[in-house]
């Protein structure tokens, strides 16, 4: 069976990473969490000071870039890699809420979008990837052999997210997760660098009302039709 690469982009909270971890597993691909790296880039700043609500200090952000470095470490007992910046394990440090609200502002940046996309398109450049983002089917991987966009209404997707967000114990509320979801949804459709649109030959998947298991058959499926 060839190795092929997977894209999948859509908006947040559409469970893209979960979508993206199982089929990874089955197939024996890499899986890469593009959003988990935009996250520490954004970790990085708010440790440094370098952002806070209304202020980003773009140009210091910029000239750190270099002394950044960003790498995944397979865990086995989670069954996946965990998200490393600079060698400190940051994998529960950029699920917060805070990150959230940063992490767009910063992946506007496009310094920062250069440097990511660079390690990104090395990490799949044997194919046998499953690569999750906004920019994965456009910008990263234009040639990938499957393209999947998937999307859910705002309010599933912040419902969701809050779900996730409370099992861990974070005091957060409905309606302010409700606020970030839109707030990136925003965002990143509309940044001037690689904007989060539907590449013209990816397949969309609206999730609203799909079980895990039932998105995971669709696009098994396609992956089936393409290997
Ligand atoms: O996927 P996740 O929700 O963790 O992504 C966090 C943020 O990182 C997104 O809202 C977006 O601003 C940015 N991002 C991006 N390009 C990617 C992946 C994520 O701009 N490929």
């Amino acid at each position: 069976m060839k190795k092929i690469t997977i894209a999948i982009d859509g908006f947040s909270s559409t469970g893209k990473s979960t979508l993206a971890k199982e089929l990874a597993k089955e197939l024996g691909y890499i899986y890469v969490d593009t959003g988990a790296m935009y996250r520490a880039i954004a970790f990085f700043a708010m440790q440094n000071g370098y952002i806070s609500p209304d202020f980003l200090d773009k140009e210091t952000l910029i000239n750190s870039l270099p002394y950044i470095t960003l790498s995944f470490k397979f865990n086995a007992d989670l069954g996946f890699a965990e998200m490393y910046l600079n060698d400190a394990n940051v994998e529960t440090e950029i699920r917060t809420l805070e990150v959230s609200n940063f992490v767009s502002k910063v992946a506007e940046v496009s310094q920062v979008r250069a440097k990511l996309v660079e390690q990104q398109q090395e990490m799949g450049k044997n194919k046998g990837i499953v690569m999750d983002g906004r920019d994965i089917g456009t910008v990263v991987f234009p040639d990938a052999e499957l393209k999947i966009f998937m999307t859910a209404g705002a309010d599933t997707r912040a419902q969701r997210r809050f779900d996730e967000l409370q099992a861990k114990g974070d005091a957060v509320t409905y309606e302010e997760v409700l606020k970030n979801v839109e707030e990136r949804d925003y965002i990143d459709t509309h940044r001037a660098d690689s904007p989060l649109v539907m590449a013209a030959d990816a397949i969309e998947i609206d999730n609203s009302y799909l079980s895990k298991k039932e998105q995971f058959d669709v696009v098994f499926e396609l992956v089936q039709e393409v290997v």
